[in-house]
């Protein structure tokens, strides 16, 4: 199953725009947006229904759907536009709930994060008004994916400097298109 998690709150974003026509290389897929799914950070109540059943490895709950779906998947593909340096604070909120230790990753004796996603390829799509910086966006998926899920590949398609006067959006996004 190639799971699509979908952060883009606009209605004719340029990033799920974008992230489609990756998709449409990949085959059938399975969509999560995220907007629609009335996520909340984790709460203390949370956490500690969270870490009991964890530690009972009961994770039968439906608050670990997202995690064993996440865990489950075949190929991976995350739309997030470029926020405030970031991604949306949705997509923060749905990695602390898929951030299951047990079901997503666990530690060795040393303390070291074990994949535990079928995945072998998450791709990060992503649109920026200006330069990108992948620093905090990218940069860090793409660390959590490869140390701590065990997804081994990741790839980054964007499309940069949208919002700058005098440069040609539509353009920009067609050649980021074609370039897939
Ligand atoms: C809340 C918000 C924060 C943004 N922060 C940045 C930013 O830090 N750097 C930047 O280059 N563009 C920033 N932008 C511009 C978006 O990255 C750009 O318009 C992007 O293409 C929006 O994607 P979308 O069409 O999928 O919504 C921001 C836009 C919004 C709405």
């Amino acid at each position: 199953m190639i799971l699509y998690i979908n952060s883009c709150v606009r209605s004719d974003s340029r990033t799920d725009r974008l992230a489609r026509a990756v998709l449409s290389k990949m085959g059938e897929y399975t969509e999560l947006y995220l907007p629609d799914e009335g996520l909340v950070p984790l709460t203390e109540e949370a956490l500690i229904k969270r870490t009991k059943l964890l530690s009972e490895n009961d994770t039968s709950d439906e608050m670990f759907r997202y995690a064993k779906q996440f865990a489950s998947a075949d190929k991976i593909v995350i739309s997030a536009p470029f926020w405030d340096g970031s991604f949306p604070s949705l997509l923060k909120v749905y990695i602390e709930n898929i951030y299951a230790v047990g079901i997503v990753s666990r530690y060795d004796e040393k303390g070291i994060p074990v994949g535990m996603c079928r995945a072998d390829e998450l791709v990060y799509v992503t649109t920026a008004g200006g330069k990108y910086i992948p620093d905090f966006s990218y940069g860090y998926i793409k660390a959590l994916a490869e140390s701590c899920f065990g997804i081994k590949n990741t790839r980054l398609v964007m499309a940069e400097m949208l919002d700058i006067v005098g440069m040609d959006a539509e353009k920009i996004l067609k050649e980021a298109i074609e370039n897939i």
